[in-house]
């Protein structure tokens, strides 16, 4: 086998690891999600289950897929008031990062259809970590967030998260609603990611710096601490970046990141760089770096190295990245037309 091979089974063996470290540990606010995909649709019946569900066959917890008629809770009122302790639930059997919740009403299906206006106007969301035992509720500053939901039985309404949210199951509790509280829903689930990676050459093999607990920090016992971070993109033409760690001495001489250049003039295998500013460090004790980026790399895949030298007690914990990739402004946004919405952000640049 040739060599070239190897290197890329180690390379697919590693990023397999890196994303299980990932999805396995709730601090998951330092990886950049880069592409999307829906997750209610393509999963089995069993996975959904529910307070209770109105008789009919086609209004069962798993009819609620957005090309379904819906989940008809068996609440026997008229939406008149709000309700309490009904609810539909999904389980991912897995961790997964969410960006945000899309709900529509009862669908326009079979023969007395119209007869069935029918949708959820607001719910809260509560959401189990794999292996807890304890739900939590979706929260903004400290009080569950009440979602503003459907208007309408047919709009796709898009609540986006104002922070990622990493769960295993979620339970949609509908509190008030029009008709009857009948919704089809569609979880944006986090597919594709970017995160620095250690040099292996330099370091212990499969340690990303990201997803990872601060506290928990890497102690490489070679000098310098190096890093690759492929990928990174930003839609803001310039970056603060924050080493978290311990013994870094945040300067020229220690900390070096680099921006990769596209590079028409430089020979096959060379890569040169631009260099961000080291601006010093923050009050609480983080390393601050500013990379501004070219016109032409906004909005671009760019490769950064990031390199620390030190002592022997340098540690490098984490980094942050102030660059924002979210799916659109948090909160409520009707989509217009979902499959191409989709399109959209199966890539986010
Ligand atoms: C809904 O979409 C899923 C995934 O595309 C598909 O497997 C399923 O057959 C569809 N169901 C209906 C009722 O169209
Ligand atoms: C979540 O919030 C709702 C509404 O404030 C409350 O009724 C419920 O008990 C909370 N659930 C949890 C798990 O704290
Ligand atoms: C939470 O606080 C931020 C900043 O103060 C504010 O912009 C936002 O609207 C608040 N969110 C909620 C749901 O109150
Ligand atoms: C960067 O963007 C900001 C606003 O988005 C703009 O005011 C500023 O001029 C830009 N800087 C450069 C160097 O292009
Ligand atoms: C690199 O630069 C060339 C010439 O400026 C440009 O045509 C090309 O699109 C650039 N490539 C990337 C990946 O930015």
């Amino acid at each position: 086998m040739p060599a070239s091979n190897h290197v890329s089974t180690a390379k697919l063996l590693l990023a397999f690891l890196l994303i299980n470290v990932l999805l396995n540990t709730e601090v998951s606010s330092l990886c950049q999600c880069i592409g999307y995909e829906p997750l209610i649709i393509n999963l089995q019946d069993s996975q959904f289950i529910a307070s209770g569900s109105h008789s009919d066959p086609d209004l069962q917890s798993w009819c609620s897929k957005s090309n379904m008629t819906g989940w008809h809770g068996n609440y026997v009122g008229f939406c008149d008031e709000p309700i309490y302790g009904f609810w539909i639930e999904v389980d991912f059997l897995e961790n997964h990062m969410l960006a945000g919740i899309v709900t529509w009403g009862r669908a326009k299906t079979g023969s007395y259809w119209n007869q069935f206006d029918q949708y959820v106007t607001s719910f809260h969301l509560e959401f189990l970590v794999d292996k807890s035992t304890e739900w939590t509720n979706v929260t903004e500053n400290g009080t569950t967030v009440m979602f503003t939901a459907n208007t309408n039985r047919h709009d796709a309404i898009l609540n986006a998260f104002s922070e990622m949210l990493l769960a295993r199951k979620v339970r949609l509790y509908p509190f008030t609603c029009y008709g009857r509280a009948t919704l089809r829903w569609e979880f944006i689930g986090c597919n594709r990611f970017s995160y620095p990676l250690v040099k292996q050459s330099f370091a212990p093999p499969g340690l990303a710096l990201c997803g990872l607990d601060p506290r928990k920090c890497f102690r490489w016992s070679r000098i310098p601490i190096r890093m690759q971070w492929s990928g990174f993109r930003t839609r803001k033409n310039e970056t603060r970046l924050s080493l978290h760690g311990r013994s870094i001495t945040c300067d020229r001489r220690h900390v070096t990141v680099g921006m990769e250049k596209n590079c028409t003039q430089c020979a096959a295998n060379e890569v040169r760089y631009d260099l961000c500013p080291i601006e010093g460090t923050s009050e609480d004790g983080q390393c601050q770096v500013l990379c501004r980026m070219r016109e032409s790399q906004v909005g671009q895949p760019i490769n950064l190295m990031l390199m620390v030298n030190g002592n022997e007690n340098t540690e490098l914990c984490a980094i942050y990245s102030d660059a924002s990739l979210t799916i659109g402004t948090p909160g409520r946004t009707l989509i217009n037309d979902w499959p191409s919405f989709f399109e959209q952000i199966r890539d986010i640049y």
